[in-house]
């Protein structure tokens, strides 16, 4: 069986992709500091899969703690690294802060993947890189553009530092570029758990129809888009989780053309905030409380993806449609509602 370490693994996709693995015959471990997760979102994980997984709580800009990770588990066989920071606006705040943390625990993890000639590598990306893209659909030839926030460079740097990496030694990797991940695992048993206030649209829409928050504002509708509102690839998170099983079994199979490949994971639908929002009421049976604000700084029109070159060569089907990943969205909100306390003693600092 073999073994794969997840950086960021009681985080969002992180979690979900632990699943994926498990159910597919790996043997997964974590590496994650809990300071933006939390570590009972492996009891979900083990709800669902029937298997424990044991998390490294360690920072992994700390290369001596990340080393001992490597030393103990000697028999990895791949990384898939999701561990960053990734709050677009708390970047635009603490660029440093985002620099430090994103860029230090990716060269320390891939300072080790060599030392321990850990030659599967799969690095979570985003479709930040593209910027404001020069067409839409987006496809992994699209040209990347200047990054719209700090967030979005550590994207776009990090993608190059993997490139330049492997190109002296022997590790095979993968560049998974996400649209907008959205939704929860449909058993309900894990989920998004945002930090504070959302700054994400779904996490918003959930927050708003619970009551959490008393009303959402709608970043502008007098965009050049079929109502006025930005257009975003929304792709359910269990889709983008499956991917990264797919990614991991096409470099251990040893099926890629290069040392370095691209692939976007997107729906191939884009769909605007206002559609969003009426799919959530469809669904939720729930009239959501927003009003048209004014635009949000960064914000760029319209993106979403042609996934041609994942469904062909990964042979990556979404099984999710916009309908179930506001449902699911939902019906974990209702969840994280009902048993408040679910996940918050853990970390107060989260709360
Ligand atoms: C989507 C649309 C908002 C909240 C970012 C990152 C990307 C990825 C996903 C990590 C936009 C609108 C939102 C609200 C709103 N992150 N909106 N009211 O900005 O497309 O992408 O998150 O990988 O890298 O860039 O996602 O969900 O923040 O916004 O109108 O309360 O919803 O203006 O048009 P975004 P988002």
């Amino acid at each position: 069986m073999k073994k794969i370490l997840v950086t960021g693994g009681c985080g969002y996709i992180g979690s979900h992709t632990i699943v994926d693995l498990i159910q597919n015959g790996f043997n997964v471990i974590s590496a994650d500091d809990n300071s933006r997760s939390r570590p009972n979102i492996l009891d979900g994980v083990e709800k669902i899969t029937g298997k424990k997984v044991k998390n490294y709580t360690v920072d992994l800009c700390n290369f001596d703690d990340t080393h001992a990770v490597f030393v103990e588990n000697p028999d990895i066989d791949g990384i898939i690294h999701f561990a960053a920071y990734k709050a677009v606006g708390e970047s635009v705040e603490k660029p440093l802060l985002y620099f430090e943390n994103n860029m230090n625990s990716l060269i320390n993890i891939l300072k080790c993947a060599v030392e321990f000639n850990v030659n599967n590598f799969v690095f979570s990306s985003s479709c930040t890189v593209y910027g404001n893209p020069v067409s839409i659909p987006v496809t992994e030839d699209t040209p990347t553009q200047q990054a719209e926030s700090p967030y979005g460079y550590t994207k776009q740097m990090g993608e190059q530092i993997v490139q330049q990496t492997v190109n002296s030694n022997q590790i095979q990797s993968i560049l998974l570029r996400y649209f907008n991940p959205v939704g929860a695992h449909p058993s309900n048993q894990i989920g998004e758990i945002p930090i504070g206030r959302p700054a994400n649209l779904v996490p918003a829409i959930t927050q708003t129809a619970i009551g959490k928050l008393p009303q959402m504002s709608v970043h502008g509708d007098d965009y050049p888009t079929r109502d006025g509102s930005c257009l975003r690839d929304y792709i359910h998170v269990s889709d983008i989780a499956h991917a990264h099983t797919l990614a991991l079994n096409y470099l251990l199979d040893k099926k890629n053309k290069s040392n370095c490949e691209i692939f976007n994971l997107g729906s191939g639908n884009g769909y605007t905030v206002l559609e969003a929002i009426k799919t959530f009421e469809k669904v939720s049976n729930q009239k959501l409380n927003y009003v048209i604000g004014p635009r949000r700084p960064g914000d760029i029109t319209a993106i979403y993806a042609n996934n041609e070159k994942a469904r062909k060569v990964l042979g990556w089907e979404t099984k999710y449609d916009l309908e179930d990943m506001m449902r699911t969205a939902w019906e974990w909100e209702l969840r994280l509602n009902k048993e408040e306390n679910l996940f918050n003693g853990q970390n107060p600092s989260l709360n």
